[in-house]
């Protein structure tokens, strides 16, 4: 069987150990679309990651293709709806480790808290050694919202426990289980953004997602307040929460994810005061790859013997568009 894979990461043997009488064809890096046409054709499975999009068109230009899997959580690089209608599973890595983005988080919050990339500058680029501009926020006793408490977001809750911060959520299934273990409150969007002083956001982009911190909704942020994006750029308006930055209205933003990743220097985030940004490595850790591979390649072992797991929720592709013809 032919199978693709993109954005291998180094993890070339460990694929062609576990697909020995595959024919395997491997890229380090994303392909563009006329690239994945041209080397995926007759292709049964495509793996990639969050770097390949795979759209309508591709798809339709794909037309032996039997399996996408991404070794991603998120698929919004995927038009999956579309994909599912002409009968190709869509599969992702729903957990290869939800602290890794967790620990991540509290990485970025610490560091805007305490402003520290411009402390570390001024000592090491400046030569200064003074703590007058470099005073921070205490998260002790803090109210911390987290909105998605998923997999990653019940993580960020329980990390949140030990630094004794207190949490409110919001999300549209609520795990009432996950609550009592921690004693925290569900509320609805708006109260979590009116009482929290950071807000961190777990959900997945869906097209009910997009934009969904918008800028009436930074607006009822608390003034001072911190925002942390580790799901996906596109949920929060960029634009707006440029304007809420450089009004001073929030006192800082830790990004792991902006909207268009392919091109950081358009993006009104890059260059904002008071904001520190990652580039998508939440992840990104030495143990966390290879479960990551791991997982894939179990849920490509077991679509070829017959049985589909990890297949993408179908309920996140909300207004996807379905084709018009199923594949023949
Ligand atoms: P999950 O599926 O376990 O949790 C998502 C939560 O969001 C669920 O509880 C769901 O009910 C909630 N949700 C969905 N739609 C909603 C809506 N419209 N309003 C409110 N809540 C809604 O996903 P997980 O594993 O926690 O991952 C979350 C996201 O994190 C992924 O979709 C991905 O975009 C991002 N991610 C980022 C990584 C990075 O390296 N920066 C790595 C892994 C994931």
């Amino acid at each position: 069987m032919k199978m693709v894979f993109t954005e291998v990461m180094g993890y070339q043997e460990m694929l062609r150990t576990a697909f020995p009488h595959d024919e395997l064809v491997m890229f380090d890096g994303p392909l563009s679309e006329e690239e994945l046409v041209r080397e995926a054709k007759n292709a049964r499975v495509l793996s990639v990651f969050i770097r390949t999009r795979i759209d309508e068109e591709v798809i339709d230009r794909l037309p032996k293709l039997a399996m996408i899997n991404t070794r991603s959580v998120g698929f919004d690089h995927i038009a999956a709806g579309y994909a599912v209608g002409r009968g190709i599973a869509v599969t992702h890595v729903p957990d290869y480790g939800p602290h890794v983005v967790a620990e991540h988080v509290f990485c970025l919050l610490l560091a805007c808290a305490r402003d520290l990339i411009a402390a570390d500058r001024s000592v090491r680029k400046e030569k200064r050694f003074d703590f007058e501009p470099f005073m921070g926020l205490e998260l002790k006793d803090k109210v911390l919202g987290v909105i998605g408490t998923g997999k990653i977001g019940a993580e960020v809750v329980r990390i949140a426990q030990g630094f004794g911060m207190t949490v409110v959520a919001f999300d549209i299934v609520r795990n009432e289980k996950l609550a009592r273990k921690y004693g925290f409150s569900y509320m609805s969007l708006d109260e979590v953004l009116d009482l929290s002083d950071f807000v961190t956001i777990h959900v997945p982009l869906t097209p009910d997602t997009e934009n969904l911190i918008d800028r009436d909704a930074l607006a009822r942020m608390k003034r001072g307040s911190i925002l942390i994006n580790t799901s996906r750029g596109s949920i929060v308006d960029e634009h707006a929460l440029r304007e809420a930055l450089d009004m001073g209205h929030l006192a800082g933003a830790g990004l792991d994810v902006i909207s268009d990743e392919s091109d950081p220097a358009g993006d009104p985030m890059v260059g904002a005061e008071g904001t520190i940004i990652t580039p998508h490595i939440a992840f990104y850790t030495r143990e966390s790859l290879s479960r990551m591979f791991d997982r894939s390649i179990e849920t490509i072992r077991s679509f070829t013997a017959g049985k589909r797991i990890n297949e993408v929720p179908r309920e996140y592709m909300g207004r996807a568009r379905v084709p018009a013809a199923p594949h023949d």
